[in-house]
């Protein structure tokens, strides 16, 4: 097992709003998954049903999602034993965090925020209000994914380059919030698999649900084959070379295909394959890869309530991290049990004064002068030799008062031995005693 000091959190979340496609797969889920395997990676997925809302005011689409997307994730191999695996409004921490997070940033952060700005540039450009239908839930939007990524401390969020803003706005968020009230939060970073962040769609564009160019992950065979088959190509014939720039076949190809059956696909195109039989050879490498998860995924979707139940068993493990963590941040900020007022704590230091190291002075039968020093406990930390008068003794005593360390080297023989951790005991009661009280 790795020390918790060389373990690094990955945290993810995936908008509950559509059927997973092979972008995200691509860009987000396999990758998440196989980190998820590696032994000093601790790692957090959660649906983002909350974000959905943002986007969505279709319950049932926004319930079959969350349903489809958690069966991804597990027919993918992610390991709920192993991993942290959520609802995200299943952890009423969030929320709640979110609040605090809003409160420690400036309205204009958010004004800058993408996802926000353009769609108050397409209402400027169409003449209309620059806010128009754009709800505070969006404007929002980065607050509660910082509120996502910092209830869990994460190291590194693997995401899609158009989320890397975001992550950015989690560390200044953090930063404010620990700036103001102390070191709570880890900084997060963007983690992005440069070769393949990005899948491009049917018409060549990025594989996105707002540009329905998207091939849905577990589409039927057929459906697969069929929707491969309508990829735009160019109008070159079969035995004219290909160009692999720009081909959104050949991207998607690659991002399946090892680096020997990318390079065999750019001698094929190079030597003027058709696009039929290079369709073909996609259809044939993606199901390759996805047909025994489609398998997986179909017995998932065929029970809910397993699902369901995985889902409840992360959440608790989740709260048993953010129920903690939000008392000390509630506490933090000053929301706290009224009982514990300032002034208790004043009582508290009067009690630690009163319980500092004490000397006593005493004459024993023999007629000579002792004294000793004890902690507040009544334990003897050091022990004098016997002197001759009683001035004699406090002569000894105020020089370990004042000069705690050298007195004590210059007196140990006049005192009882001690061995090394006694000495040192007893040189921090004499510091401690020669502190000015109300300290
Ligand atoms: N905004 C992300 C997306 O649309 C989803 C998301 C919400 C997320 N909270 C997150 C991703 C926290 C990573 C970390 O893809």
């Amino acid at each position: 097992m790795p020390s918790p000091a060389t373990v690094t959190r990955f945290l993810t979340g995936i908008t509950t709003t559509g059927t997973p496609h092979l972008g995200n797969y691509v860009g987000s889920v396999r990758h998440s998954v196989r980190f998820s395997q590696r032994p000093d990676v601790q790692s957090y997925y959660f649906l983002a049903d909350y974000h959905a809302l943002i986007k969505c005011d279709e319950p049932a689409r926004i319930q079959r999602s969350t349903l489809e997307i958690a069966a991804t994730w597990l027919a993918c191999g992610l390991d709920p034993e192993r991993v942290t695996f959520y609802r995200q409004s299943d952890i009423p921490e969030i929320p709640e965090l979110t609040w605090f997070l809003s409160c420690v940033t400036g309205k204009g952060v958010l004004n800058r925020a993408h996802a926000y700005k353009a769609a108050v540039d397409r209402n400027s450009a169409a003449g209309h209000d620059p806010d128009a239908d754009v709800s505070v839930g969006l404007f929002m939007y980065p607050a509660l994914m910082a509120a996502d990524i910092l209830m869990f401390n994460a190291h590194k969020v693997p995401v899609g380059r158009d989320q890397v803003q975001h992550i950015e706005m989690a560390r200044d968020m953090g930063n404010s919030f620990n700036h103001l009230y102390g070191e709570h939060f880890t900084l997060p970073e963007a983690e992005i698999d440069e070769a393949v962040a990005l899948l491009p769609g049917l018409d060549g564009r990025k594989m996105s649900k707002s540009y329905g160019n998207t091939i849905p992950l577990f589409t039927p065979r057929a459906q697969l084959q069929k929707l491969i088959g309508s990829i735009t190509t160019d109008s070159r014939a079969p035995g004219e070379p290909k160009d692999t720039e720009g081909s959104a076949l050949f991207q998607i190809y690659q991002a399946f295909a090892d680096a020997a059956e990318t390079d065999a696909l750019r001698k094929a195109f190079a030597e003027g394959i058709g696009w039929g039989d290079a369709k073909q050879l996609l259809f044939e490498r993606i199901d390759r890869e996805i047909a025994p998860l489609r398998e997986r995924y179909e017995a998932l979707m065929a029970d809910p309530a397993q699902i369901e139940r995985i889902l409840r068993a992360g959440a608790e493990k989740a709260r048993a991290l953010s129920q903690p963590f939000m008392g000390r941040l509630r506490h933090a900020v000053g929301l706290r049990n009224l009982a514990d007022q300032p002034a208790a704590q004043g009582a508290h230091k009067a009690a630690k004064a009163a319980a500092r190291p004490s000397f006593k002075q005493y004459r024993e039968k023999d007629g000579q002068f002792y004294f000793k020093l004890q902690d507040a406990r009544g334990a003897v930390l050091l022990q004098s030799r016997g002197f001759a008068s009683p001035k004699d003794a406090g002569r000894a005593i105020a020089a370990l008062q004042q000069q705690p360390a050298a007195a004590l080297e210059s007196l140990v023989s006049q005192l009882e031995a001690l061995d090394n951790a006694g000495l040192q005991a007893a040189i921090e009661a004499l510091e401690n005693l020669a502190q000015p009280s109300g300290e």
